[in-house]
This record gives C-alpha cells, structure tokens and sequence, in this order.
C-alpha cells in the first residue's frame, strides 16, 4: 500500500487525505507520538501497518502535558530522522502540526479524566493527564482512525485514552501494543537519551525490582509489602528518589485487594534529573 510518506501540517490537509483513503475503502490506523522516534514506537507503527491499509503516525509535543519546570524546551526533537525512519517502514503519513494549529487562539476546551488522571502519574505531574487527554481526544477526533495504537509503557495513559474514547463515544479502537525494552530490561524511552554513562547502566534496576516484587507477589506476598521492597532495592541501586511504587488493579488502577484477575505493577523513580517510569503484568 505505501506510496511514501507524506507530510501534513493541519487538520483540513489530514482530514482531506483521510477522506481520501475512506473513499477508496482503506482502514485508518493511527499513533501518536512525541517524536524522537525508537524501536517502541517503531512497534506501534509496525501494528498500526498490520492492521491497517492506511498508517498515520502523529508529531507533536503538546505543551500542554508539560508542567511548570519540566522538560518542554529541550525535549528531544529531530524530525528529518523521524520521517526518515517512518518513510523506511513505510507509513503513509506523519501528521506534524504547529502548536498555534493544534491550540489557536482563543481555544478554550480541555478533557479531564477526574480519578484515573489524578492518581499515580497524575499526583506528581498534576495537570498532565488532562494535556494528555485533551490531545489525544483532538487527534482521535481529528483523524477518526479505526484503530489508534498506544505502548503499555505510558500503561495509565493507556488507560485515560480507553477511558476517553468510550465516553465520549469516539469510534475508534484503542490498540495496546508491549513494551520494548533494552535487552538488559531497560525500557526503550525518548527520555533514556539525558542518562549519563554511570546513569544508564544503574537504570535497569527499576524493571529487575519491579519483576522481583511482582515474582514475590505472585508467590503470595503482601502487595504493599512487595511495593515497600522493590522501593528500598530501587534506592539501593542508586537511584535519588522513588515517586511511587504500586500494585493495582490493571484496569481501574485502583489499589490491589487480592490477586484474583489481572494486576499490574508500576513505579516512577529518578536518576539525577532524569526521571523513569515501567510496569509490568502481574498474572495470579
Ligand atoms: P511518546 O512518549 O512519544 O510515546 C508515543 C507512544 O509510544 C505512546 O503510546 C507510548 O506508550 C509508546 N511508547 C514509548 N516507548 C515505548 C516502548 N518502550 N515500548 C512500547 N511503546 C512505547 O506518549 C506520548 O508520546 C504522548 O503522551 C502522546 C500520547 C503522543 C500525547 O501527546
């Protein structure tokens, strides 16, 4: 299907193009993305081209999910190598608009997910599941896709964007696509880039503590106990700080009463500046 990549700045070119491919027949996939595109969000595009006759990949970094002191101006950008990168895997189009395209003057509106947004994440980086969920809605809403591809690596974004797309009724299907990580565990992450030399080789111990506390829960310890270990061995590897570690219910994210269906495992901690998020499946 690839007649290469195309590169399309606002909404009235997107939709044109879409219409395009809706008139011929041809199923939509899209994944949004940030830009300074890795192997995890190759696997998304790989998905998206699986399923689809037609593969959008979106670039934008939405100011609106950084909060006061965060990373927004030297987030990593490079869109010549993205469009190289997706040209080669052969998707269709990258949608790449402007911010002033995306939030003209004057717009007002955001989507707030109250409860699945403010817990975890959403308690450290307040504001940020709204930026969150006010883009992604745009995008759905933009392109109509029939499948939108998102990486369990953001697993509560994950779970906001499904949680969105049912209320508000969009039609489209939210595919949930693995982590890639780095064969030492590392999961593949734009952000991995600010790691220093002695960082990035201690940054594998929040996945090894995250498995070995979900291994220990499996094998009938205390959640929150589990949670209070993979802490402590996280610290000891070196990291400065740990924001949380939590066991939870995989859909609702609320905390764990029993291990009785699917759980999940997730934590957030820093190395320096740097700050990592992981989860992982816990499966009774
Ligand atoms: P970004 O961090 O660029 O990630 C884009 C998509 O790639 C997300 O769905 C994310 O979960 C997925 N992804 C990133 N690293 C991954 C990995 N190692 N394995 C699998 N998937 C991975 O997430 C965002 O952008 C933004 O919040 C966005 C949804 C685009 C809204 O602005």
């Amino acid at each position: 299907m690839a007649t290469g990549l195309g590169t399309v700045r606002n909404v009235a070119e997107l939709r044109s193009l879409i219409a395009g491919w809706r008139g011929q027949g041809q199923s939509v996939g899209l994944v949004p993305t940030m830009g300074a595109l890795h192997e995890g969000h190759f696997s998304l595009v790989r998905a998206s081209l699986t399923n689809n006759d037609r593969t959008c990949v979106t670039l934008f970094i939405n100011p609106k999910q950084f909060g006061e002191g965060e990373d927004l101006g030297t987030y990593p950008r490079d869109e010549a190598a993205d469009t190289a990168a997706l040209e080669r895997l052969g998707a269709d189009a990258l949608f790449a608009p402007a911010a002033v395209e995306m939030y003209p003057e004057g717009s007002a509106t955001s989507v707030s997910v109250p409860g699945l947004g403010d817990m975890l994440e959403g308690e450290f980086r307040p504001g940020f599941f709204t930026g969150v969920a006010t883009v992604v809605t745009k995008l759905l809403i933009q392109a109509l896709p029939d499948q939108a591809f998102f990486g369990e690596k953001d697993y509560q974004q994950l779970c906001v964007v499904r949680r969105l797309a049912t209320d508000l009724n969009i039609p489209t299907e939210i595919i949930a696509c693995p982590i890639v990580r780095e064969d030492d565990g590392l999961a593949l992450s734009s952000r991995n880039a600010y790691l220093s030399f002695d960082e990035r080789r201690l940054a594998p111990s929040l996945h090894a503590a995250l498995a070995a506390a979900a291994a220990q829960v499996v094998a009938g310890a205390d959640p929150s106990d589990a949670a209070e270990l993979a802490k402590r061995a996280i610290l000891e590897a070196g990291f400065g700080k740990v924001d949380y570690i939590a066991i939870r219910d995989s859909d609702s994210l609320q905390p764990l009463v029993k291990l009785d269906g699917r759980a999940r495992i997730l934590g957030a901690a820093w190395i320096g500046k740097t700050r990592l998020i992981d989860n992982l499946s816990i499966t009774g």
